[in-house]
């Protein structure tokens, strides 16, 4: 049933137009949702890619799927809905809602109705600027993890579990992106050893701390050399190919990630790229072009595996509640580092981080404030 209150939203009106206010009617949470006020939110290049490149949206669109907040419904049958929290009014909140819930479930409102499996109650040393850099890449990880590599994930996790591919070099292209930081240290805590990154130098010694064994500066030159090279000196007896089974690229760009990492996996590699490619990158002077085709937008080797991730698809009902929560409360994960984007208004903060998106971003999340204090 849908009240009669209405709430501010912040929504794009054409491509790489200004994003614009509108007003929205305040849906009253059904069975299993939550009404939460929405405090911050996490800028993410999708949000670009949405904003300037259309990518799978129509306009006007409300964006985001990241959220921190405060619960103030709860729909009726919540108590009893899968999974093991519950919640109150006056919880603190965070959460990733992938886009099929619909407008109602969108970041870039005052409040949002969300299905309460999305979210889990932000632990009591994390503050809510923290929080807000989880959800959407931690959620990808998993995603990444268990439906692209097919590498197991179980909780809670046994104690002294070894993965089978524990000693098995893992490539992580593109290390000191958001998703990169939480691959590492998913990977890590579940006992992976060998995780070999690509990313700047200035990040080395921060992706070493989160779990890298080894880090090479994506821009050097000799970058594809000196990645087979680290891992068959050390391997000697490896005669078998590939040398790389399993290679995550976090860019996904057709040029800068892309076209040097298609020359590394042989026959048998799996290869998970973040989708969408970039073709060409949105910046101030540029529009964007994308493609969802991972097989077509490189020379791969005969035999070698790509896949193309979509967390949007992905839905593991105790991820966010329970698996999130616990994970950054024992410090399994630690957030990103991250810089909050200022403004007067939603609407100012919403444009100053689409631009900020647009200017580039290394090594830290944005995240800003939705509603008004
Ligand atoms: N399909 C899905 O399910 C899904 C889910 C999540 C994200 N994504 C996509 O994944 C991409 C990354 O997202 P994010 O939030 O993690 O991004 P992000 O944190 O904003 O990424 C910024 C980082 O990218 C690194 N980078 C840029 N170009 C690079 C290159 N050629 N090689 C290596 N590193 C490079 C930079 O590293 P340095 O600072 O070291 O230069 C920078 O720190 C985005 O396109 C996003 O839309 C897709």
């Amino acid at each position: 049933m849908t009240s009669t209150r209405t709430h501010k939203a912040v929504v794009t009106v054409a491509a790489r137009a200004p994003l614009e206010l509108a007003t929205y009617p305040t849906v009253d949470p059904g069975a299993g949702e939550l009404l939460i006020r929405v405090e911050w939110t996490a800028a993410t290049p999708l949000h670009l890619h949405q904003a300037d490149g259309g990518l799978l949206i129509q306009h006007p669109a409300i964006l985001g799927s990241t959220m921190v907040g405060v619960v103030v419904q709860v729909g009726p049958e919540d108590k009893s809905s899968q999974g093991n929290v519950s919640f109150e009014v006056g919880d603190r909140v965070f959460g990733f809602c992938p886009p099929l819930f619909g407008e109602k479930a969108r970041a870039f409102q005052e409040y949002a109705t969300v299905p309460s499996w999305c979210f889990g109650k932000v632990p009591r040393d994390t503050s809510a600027q923290e929080a807000a850099t989880l959800p959407e890449n931690f959620v990808t990880v998993f995603n990444t993890l268990s439906k692209d590599l097919n590498l197991d994930t179980p909780w809670p996790k046994p104690e002294n579990y070894r993965p089978t591919h524990a000693d098995t070099p893992i490539l992580i292209w593109g290390a000191a992106s958001s998703v990169g930081q939480y691959a590492l240290q998913i990977l890590k805590f579940y006992g992976y050893k060998r995780l070999i990154v690509t990313a700047s130098a200035q990040h080395h010694a921060h992706l070493q701390e989160l779990g890298a064994s080894a880090c090479f500066d994506y821009r050097s030159p000799s970058v594809v050399q000196d990645l087979l090279k680290h891992v068959t000196a050390a391997d000697k007896n490896k005669e078998a190919a590939p040398v790389y089974p399993l290679i995550i690229d976090c860019i996904g760009s057709q040029a800068g990630s892309l076209s040097p990492l298609s020359r590394i996996p042989q026959s048998g590699s799996i290869v998970a790229v973040m989708l969408p490619v970039i073709l060409k990158r949105a910046t101030e002077d540029q529009a964007p072009e994308y493609s969802m085709d991972v097989e077509a937008s490189a020379k791969w080797a005969d035999g070698v595996v790509t896949r193309g991730v979509r967390t949007h698809f992905f839905a593991e009902n105790y991820l966010q509640r329970e698996v999130m929560p616990t994970m950054l409360a024992q410090r399994n994960v630690v957030p990103n580092r991250f810089r909050v984007v200022e403004g007067a208004t939603m609407l100012e903060r919403a444009n100053n981080a689409i631009r900020e998106l647009r200017r580039g971003v290394s090594g830290e999340k944005l995240i800003w404030r939705v509603s008004d204090e």
